[in-house]
């Protein structure tokens, strides 16, 4: 006999949603589990690469800034301390020596960077294969210094002026040669940074376009259609082949600066001028190395009050 008013029904459906809620619940929490353990996984894969047995990175390339040593960042200063083998120039370790004691060293010269990736057989200049073998070898020893270094649990810092990513030709080859490792990069002060600092305007302030092209003197044919700000990583280049060649994509009245060893206080230097007087104002002088050009209408903007 069944009770009165049951309805058998009813009673079997109230069982399949309890039943289909109950495996809803058991799906969600595996769903979560599952998901959670995934997360931690992948975030373990990421950085395993990164860091070594000691749980620090095994490769920092840090940029230690342009100019005086005081434009170094915080940043850079703890990933240095974090480091037991240091590679750098001599005249780094001297300038840095105070975060510098007591670390083992590596020789940056032995990069041979510009030769990098090239397959030296194929180079049909005898002297200029000799020169690329020589720098292959090179280059495996310090590769070599490297990755036993890491092998060994030591952490290392490759160290490299202004920030390693702009123009930073053999900073490139780290990164690909150690992707392996997943090189930690610690960003840095630029010349380009330091420059507009001495030039105190705002690059991004031309009237004709709002837009800054960093550049070297090859591709200003290309660039200068619009008259964007340009910034010319002079690399060599000699000033006066530079000035007439922007004169052909520029009005000879567009205004142009000069900025010489940026982020250096005592030998910082502005010179400026227009395209059609700035050779006279730089006159007979040979520029350093270390000078930026900077051309576009942004250098005539008046601060508004
Ligand atoms: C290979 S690039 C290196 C740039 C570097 N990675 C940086 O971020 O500052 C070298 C060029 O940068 C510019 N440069 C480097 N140091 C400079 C400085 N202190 N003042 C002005 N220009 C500088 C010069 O045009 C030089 O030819």
């Amino acid at each position: 006999m069944m009770p009165a008013g049951f309805d058998p029904e009813r009673e079997e459906a109230f069982i399949m949603i309890e039943t289909y809620g109950r495996q809803i619940e058991t799906w969600s929490r595996t769903l979560v589990f599952t998901t959670f353990f995934a997360l931690i996984f992948f975030q373990m894969c990421g950085v395993s690469h990164a860091l070594n047995e000691k749980g620090k990175p095994a490769l920092y390339l840090v940029s230690i800034g342009v100019g005086d040593t005081d434009l170094i960042t915080v940043r850079a200063i703890n990933a240095i301390k974090k480091s037991d083998i240091i590679v750098c120039r001599e005249k780094t370790k001297e300038r840095f020596a105070e975060y510098l004691k007591g670390k083992e060293f590596l020789n940056i010269s032995l990069s041979g960077w510009r030769t990098y990736g090239r397959d030296c057989s194929r180079i049909k200049d005898e002297e200029k294969r000799g020169r690329c073998k020589e720098n292959r070898k090179k280059r495996a020893k310090l590769i070599s210094g490297i990755r036993s270094a890491i092998a060994a649990g030591k952490t290392v810092a490759v160290l490299g002026s202004g920030d390693l990513l702009i123009y930073g030709g053999p900073y490139r080859w780290y990164l690909k040669e150690f992707a392996d490792v997943n090189p930690q990069v610690i960003p840095g002060v630029s010349c380009f940074n330091a420059a507009n600092a001495a030039l105190r305007k705002d690059v991004a302030s031309g009237k004709e376009t709002h837009a800054v092209v960093l550049t070297t003197v090859r591709e200003i044919e290309k660039l200068s259609k619009h008259h964007p700000t340009m910034v010319i990583f002079t690399m060599h280049t000699k000033f006066k082949d530079l000035v007439e060649k922007l004169k052909n994509f520029y009005p000879l009245q567009t205004p142009i600066a000069v900025v010489v060893y940026a982020g250096y206080k005592e030998k910082e230097r502005v010179i400026k001028g227009r395209l059609n007087t700035i050779l006279e104002l730089v006159g007979d002088e040979k520029l350093p190395f270390e000078h930026l050009v900077y051309v576009g209408d942004f250098l005539a903007q008046k601060m508004k009050k």
